[in-house]
């Protein structure tokens, strides 16, 4: 991605009506961010209706606080909805869960110009998007994402999985929705804890890609964390329009333009694994707010970017909570060693020939995929970031 000036205004264009177009052709969608869409989907979708009638496929702690209000905005539409309700929690994310979905589209007779709407968190819109994409080899989806997570990364780009005891995400497909509804409003029924973790894939943004929006988060940060709404919806349209070049780009990850969205995932996939991917003790969000402090250390102990640039993130990061020592000790009983979190990164999707590859950053707004990186170098920044060393660690729980 080309480097932009650090050092330039923090006053960032503006977005248009805060519609984001994913460009893929005769595939192409809308992304819409508007504070109170939820609360007027039938017009947001009429366009998309083949004829009055959908699938509402919702987490159930979702479901509890907003659904009968989404359901009764359809139905005085005049548009009848079939709703199937998906445990709350990554579990979810199972062959179990994909065929109890799986029938259901069936037997409500949805077909492939109908539309199914994923109304919940990454879980549902994975889950949603995968069964959208079988069932009669593939249907329409409409992803309204709820957490702050799934609204600057999971619902767009059609990446849809479930979990596998080998590993999360390891069985998908791509299935691009037919748009994608996002309403900042909803944000705010999240716990604190969960909208925070998702401020760290909000900031990954500016470090791939818009320098001047990090300079912009460097400024506004807290407003995000205190539900300041035209600071959510603008922070949450740049985060999905440099998404929306990324994937128009690369969409099935085919070169290394996708693999820029994983700055910072190697090393959070691997803490997540050493915590048995216990979401109560760390979010994906707090994994990748620690990934993106190591993968900056990485890059400046490898000579790629300036010394300070590992201390600059980590200090925006700190300001929301995130990517902060104390944290981690509160996470592992022990630190894990660092040899253990490089061997839980030999599991990693984006190995390719036995290498594992890294995003890595030249300047904040500059990154690039390298498996040009030896495992000490690694093993050094576990080391300086986290406070671990290869040697003294111990396993974890
Ligand atoms: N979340 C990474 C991607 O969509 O490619």
């Amino acid at each position: 991605m080309s480097r932009a000036d650090s050092s330039s205004s923090s006053s960032l264009p503006p977005t248009a009506a805060r519609r984001v177009l994913v460009p893929l052709g005769e595939r192409s969608y809308e992304i819409r961010i508007a504070p109170g869409i939820i609360a007027d989907p039938a017009s947001a979708l009429s366009d998309l209706l083949v004829r009055p009638r959908l699938a509402l496929v919702a987490d159930d702690g979702v479901f509890a606080l907003h659904g009968e209000a989404l359901l009764a905005r359809l139905r005085t539409a005049g548009i009848t909805v079939a709703v199937h309700r998906v445990p709350a929690g990554d579990a979810s994310k199972s062959f179990a869960e994909l065929e109890r979905l799986v029938h259901f589209l069936l037997d409500a007779g949805i077909a492939r110009d109908d539309l199914v709407l994923a109304f919940g968190g990454g879980m549902v819109g994975d889950l949603a998007g995968l069964a959208a994409s079988l069932v009669r080899r593939g249907v329409g989806l409409v992803q309204i994402p709820t957490t702050l997570l799934a609204q600057v990364d999971s619902s767009v780009g059609g990446k849809t999985a479930i979990n596998m005891p080998q590993g999360k995400n390891l069985v998908g497909s791509f299935h691009q929705p037919r748009r994608v509804l996002i309403d900042p409003g909803v944000l705010a029924s999240l716990p604190a804890r969960e909208r925070r973790a998702g401020i760290a894939e909000v900031v990954k943004y500016g470090l791939i890609a818009r320098a001047d929006f990090f300079v912009w988060l460097e400024e506004r940060i807290e407003a995000l964390d205190e539900l300041e709404e035209s600071a959510l919806a603008e922070a949450i349209a740049v985060s999905c329009e440099t998404k929306a070049r990324i994937v128009a780009a690369d969409e099935q990850e085919q070169a290394d333009t996708r693999a820029l969205l994983n700055l910072g995932h190697t090393f959070a996939h691997a803490l997540e694994a050493a915590t048995g991917y216990d979401s109560r003790r760390l979010l994906h969000g707090e994994a990748v707010a620690f990934g993106l402090v190591l993968a900056a250390d990485l890059s400046e102990r490898l000579g790629h970017a300036r010394p300070g640039l590992a201390g600059r993130i980590s200090g925006l990061l700190a300001r929301v909570g995130l990517a902060e020592g104390s944290a981690l000790r509160q996470v592992f009983d022990a630190p894990p060693a660092a040899e253990h979190l490089l061997t839980l990164m030999g599991q990693d999707k984006k190995i390719r020939r036995g290498r594992l590859r890294f995003v890595l950053m030249r300047a904040i707004g500059e990154s690039f995929v390298t498996d040009a990186v030896p495992r000490e170098a690694v093993a050094a920044s576990l080391d300086a970031v986290l406070g671990l060393t290869a040697e003294n660690g111990t396993e974890c729980r």
